[in-house]
C-alpha cells in the first residue's frame, strides 16, 4: 500500500537540488546530436498545484522554490531551472511545480525517448493526463525498480536512469543498490542519478558504504543541508548520487551548492557536500 504523495513535498529544497542536477545532466546529453533515452523509475504525477490542500498543509515549497523564483542573482544553472518552471506559471504567480517527467519532456528532441514508471494509481492517472499524448514518451503503471532493468541497454546506447524513490520502506535503501548493480552490468556507460533523503544519517552511511563496495566505478555525491542533522524536524538534507556524471557536473555544483546552502539554509545552518564516492577506473 503506497501512502506517499509527492504533492506534499513538491518544490521543497530537495526537489530544487534534484531538478537542477537532472537538468544539468540532460543539457550535457543534449550537447551531442545522437539521441538519448531517459528512464524515470519513480515519476510521480508530473506536476503539482502549490495551492492544493496537500501543498498548503506542509508548505514545503517555502524551503525551496518560493525563495528562488523572484530573485535576480541566481547562478546560471538555477536560472535554467527557474526559467523552465516559469513556463508552467505564466501569470506572474508561482502556482504550479513541474516534476521530473515534465522537466525532462521540455529537454527532449524529436528522436529522444522517455520511459516513465509510476506505481500509485492516482498518480499514474494524473501523469498520463499531464504528459499528454507524445510518441516519444512511454508511461507504465508498474514497479520502476523491477521493470526498468530489462530496458537496458537502450538501443540509443546513451542515456540516464533517474531513480527517485519515496523511501517509505527501509528496504528501499538496499533495493536501490541491488538495482543499480544489475543496471550497471547491462549498461555500464549509462548515467544513473539516485536521489536520497537524510532522515537518519546511519542509513545514508550504509547506502554510501554499499555503493563503495558494489564494484561500480565513477560515483559522485552532491548533498544540500538546510539545517543540521537530528534537529528533530524530519528531513534537513538530501542529495543526488550520480554514476558516470558529466565531467562538468562537479565544477558546476561546487558553485551552485554553496549558493543554495547560503540562500536556503535556515539561520545560517546550511551546508553541502561535493564528493567522489568511487573514483573512475
Ligand atoms: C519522490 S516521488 C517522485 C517525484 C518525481 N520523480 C519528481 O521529481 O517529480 C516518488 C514516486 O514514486 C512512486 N513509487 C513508489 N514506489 C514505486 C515503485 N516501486 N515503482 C514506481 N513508482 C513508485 C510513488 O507513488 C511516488 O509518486
Amino acid at each position: 500500500m503506497l501512502s506517499y504523495r509527492h504533492a506534499f513535498h513538491a518544490g521543497n529544497f530537495a526537489d530544487v537540488l534534484k531538478h537542477i542536477v537532472l537538468l544539468e545532466i540532460l543539457a550535457y546529453l543534449a550537447q551531442k546530436e545522437k539521441p538519448f533515452c531517459i528512464i524515470d523509475t519513480h515519476a510521480g504525477g508530473g506536476k503539482y498545484a502549490l495551492d492544493s490542500d496537500f501543498a498548503l498543509k506542509t508548505r514545503e515549497f517555502d524551503t525551496g522554490i518560493s525563495q528562488l523564483w523572484q530573485r535576480d542573482d541566481l547562478p546560471p544553472s538555477v536560472i535554467n531551472y527557474i526559467e523552465l518552471q516559469k513556463r508552467f506559471n505564466q501569470n506572474g504567480q508561482f502556482k504550479t511545480y513541474a516534476g521530473s517527467p515534465l522537466l525532462i519532456k521540455q529537454m527532449l528532441r524529436p528522436k529522444d525517448r522517455l520511459c516513465l514508471f509510476e506505481l500509485h494509481s492516482t498518480e499514474v492517472t494524473a501523469l498520463k493526463e499531464n504528459m499528454k499524448h507524445d510518441k516519444r514518451i512511454q508511461i507504465e503503471h508498474a514497479d520502476g525498480l523491477k521493470n526498468s532493468v530489462g530496458l537496458l541497454p537502450p538501443f540509443e546506447r546513451r542515456g540516464l536512469v533517474l531513480i527517485d524513490p519515496s523511501y517509505e520502506m527501509k528496504s528501499d535503501y538496499s533495493d536501490v543498490v541491488k538495482t543499480l548493480v544489475q543496471m550497471h552490468k547491462r549498461f555500464a556507460t549509462g548515467t544513473y542519478a539516485l536521489w536520497y533523503p537524510v532522515i537518519e544519517r546511519g542509513r545514508n552511511d550504509a547506502l554510501e558504504a554499499a555503493l563503495k563496495k558494489s564494484g561500480i566505478p565513477n560515483i559522485a555525491l552532491f548533498e544540500l543541508s538546510i539545517n543540521t542533522d537530528n534537529s528533530g524536524r524530519g528531513m534537513n538534507a538530501s542529495g543526488m548520487i550520480i554514476i558516470n556524471p558529466p565531467w562538468s557536473l562537479a565544477a558546476t555544483l561546487k558553485t551552485v551548492l554553496p549558493w543554495l546552502a547560503k540562500t536556503l539554509g535556515e539561520n545560517t545552518a546550511g551546508s553541502f557536500r561535493v564528493e567522489t564516492l568511487v573514483a573512475e577506473k
